[in-house]
């Protein structure tokens, strides 16, 4: 599938990892209703892209984003309600529907400055990796608004009820180490290697089986709502549907390498697939 051009987007592709990077860098990659149009059309297209395992989102130059762009998503969609509820329907599109519900696993990689509306992104994504002096804030409160959007909804989600309250009040920005602390991310590297532990991350992913590593993840963000009762029934339901989708069997396949075969243990890592063999 050949990639389309995008005026605020790029996509760099390496080894079944694709980069969806948002591409303002000199607007510290702020969202204009261009790039949440770009954003989700480039989602659309990338969901279906068999040479795409594993999806991550950056940004480009010091940026990872900046948030919602003042002057051209707020002000200058002001005297345009047409053009805002199509730049605010595609920017909730993107940010949180499509990219919880992408098929293949997603990493948020986390190259700078993440302010605002940029976390919503960031959260959305199955797993997230952060340069070291990677900056976040919820920069709101210095201006006289809350964290809108689902801003405060996704703080929420990420870090305990103390850490929230402090960073959405005081506007106090965190690092990528604290980011870690706080688990709102799950790892942080040096700067200069956040690329190549990002690929790291990607390719031991890309070893386990797909159907497995998306039904996985559509369960774990189910079930966080639900009764424990609910979550059994749930699982169960989400087990079956599990077998009857993977093409590549992996149940019996992990059965019989470690029970007949003997050349597999489940604790230690993933059972031996043929390249390419589920789709
Ligand atoms: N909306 C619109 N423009 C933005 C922007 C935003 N959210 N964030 C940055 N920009 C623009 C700046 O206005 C500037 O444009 P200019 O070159 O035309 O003057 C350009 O991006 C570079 O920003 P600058 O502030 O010079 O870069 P910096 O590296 O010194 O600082 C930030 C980066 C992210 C710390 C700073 O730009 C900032 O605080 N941005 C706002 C973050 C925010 O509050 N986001 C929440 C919005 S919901």
């Amino acid at each position: 599938m050949t990639d389309k051009t995008y005026e605020t987007v790029k996509i760099e592709r390496e080894d079944g990892i694709t980069f969806l990077i948002m591409n303002r860098p000199e607007k510290r990659n702020a969202m204009s209703p261009q790039l949440h149009f770009d954003m989700e059309d480039a989602m659309d297209h990338l969901a279906l892209d068999e040479a795409t395992k594993v999806l991550v989102i950056t940004g480009a130059g010091p940026a990872f984003c900046a948030g919602q762009d003042l002057r051209l998503y707020f002000r200058g969609t002001e005297n345009d309600p047409v053009m805002r509820h199509k730049a605010h329907e595609a920017s909730d599109n993107w940010r949180w529907l499509k990219l919880t519900r992408f098929p293949k696993l997603t990493i948020a990689m986390v190259n700078g400055y993440c302010f605002g509306g940029g976390l919503t992104q960031m959260a959305a994504c199955d797993l997230a990796i952060a340069a070291e002096d990677a900056l976040f804030g919820a920069s709101e409160i210095n201006w006289g608004i809350l964290p809108g959007g689902n801003v405060s909804w996704v703080m929420t989600q990420l870090m305990s009820h103390r850490d929230a309250m402090h960073y959405a009040i005081t506007g106090d920005t965190w690092d990528g180490k604290r980011a870690v602390e706080i688990g709102a991310v799950n790892y942080c590297a040096p700067r200069e290697k956040l690329r190549e532990e990002t690929i790291k991350l990607a390719k031991k992913m890309m070893e386990k089986n797909p159907m497995a590593v998306r039904f996985t993840k559509e369960a774990i963000r189910t079930v966080r709502t639900m009764s424990e009762v609910d979550a059994r029934d749930y699982l169960a339901a989400k087990s079956a549907a599990l077998i009857l989708r993977d093409k590549e069997g992996g149940r019996q396949k992990g059965m019989s390498q470690f029970l007949d075969e003997k050349s597999f243990r489940p604790g230690l890592g993933a059972y031996a697939r043929k390249p390419g063999e589920s789709k």
